[in-house]
């Protein structure tokens, strides 16, 4: 039985929660594994997040699953964590449908293998009917990249003059974005005890709550998941007013 689980108020939940998975490496290292384990072992967490969040009604999850910067790292750990993530995603694919979760994904999709893109765009295609929860993974993401392509495709806008100067607002902005769909994070969770945001969703997290946690993400479990939500309802929002 979930202590915090029934310490949420169902009636303020966060409409979209959003998580920066860290500390895989760590986990793995600390217990002597290659850094890929951790890895492997994240995906459980994946699935106990997402149940989790189903399980009590959030809108969307948005999870970090792979940044720009990670490309950086060595080809042999992006080869497999790639791997890992399409092959998650296909295999999970019939569970999503059960549960009635939607994939979406956001980011720079174009940067990954041409298999691996396919694969996503096919499982994104068949959760599309879906009406539950949005598990929108941010692969290939980053907040910069997303920022300036944002600026570049207003820039032709006005360029074509389809769209003027004073036009601009920060709806504009917003819709420009790879989130244009998705409502702004009301929670952003970062494990392993890291406290940066990290070129994610910087537009987005104007007036989101932080949440930090020294769990390292393979580590991660509902109950983690359900304490977040509680403490964030215990605190109080003003959205600069
Ligand atoms: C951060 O840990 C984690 C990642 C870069 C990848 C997260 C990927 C998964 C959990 C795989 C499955 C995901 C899905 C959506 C199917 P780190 O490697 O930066 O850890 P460290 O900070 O300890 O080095």
């Amino acid at each position: 039985m979930s202590e915090f689980k029934e310490k949420i108020d169902k009636s303020r939940l966060p409409k979209h929660v959003a998580i920066i998975m860290d500390g895989n490496g760590r986990w793995a290292q600390e217990r002597g594994y290659d850094r890929i384990f951790g890895h492997q072992n994240g995906v459980t967490s994946v699935r106990e997040t997402t149940e989790a969040a189903a399980e009590i009604g959030i809108g969307y999850l948005t999870l970090y699953a792979f940044s720009t910067e990670n490309w950086n790292r060595p080809q042999s750990e992006v080869d497999a964590l790639m791997e890992l993530l399409v092959d998650t995603i296909e295999k999970e694919t019939p569970t999503l449908n059960k549960n009635n979760v939607r994939l979406e994904a956001i980011g720079d999709l174009n940067r990954m293998p041409g298999s691996a893109s396919e694969k996503l765009k096919r499982c994104i295609k068949q959760t599309e009917k879906n009406t539950g929860l949005t598990l929108v993974l941010a692969l290939s993401y980053s907040s910069r990249w997303e920022i300036t392509n944002a600026v570049k495709n207003i820039c032709k806008e006005v360029e074509s003059g389809r769209l003027t100067i004073d036009e601009i607002t920060d709806e504009v902005v917003s819709r420009h974005l790879t989130t244009q769909s998705i409502p702004d994070p009301d929670l952003m969770i970062r494990t392993s005890g890291e406290e940066r945001i990290s070129n994610f969703l910087l537009w987005q997290l104007a007036y989101t709550e932080l949440y930090f946690t020294k769990v390292h993400w393979p580590a991660f479990r509902k109950e983690n998941f359900f304490q977040a939500i509680y403490e964030f309802q215990q605190r109080e929002r003003r959205f600069g007013k």
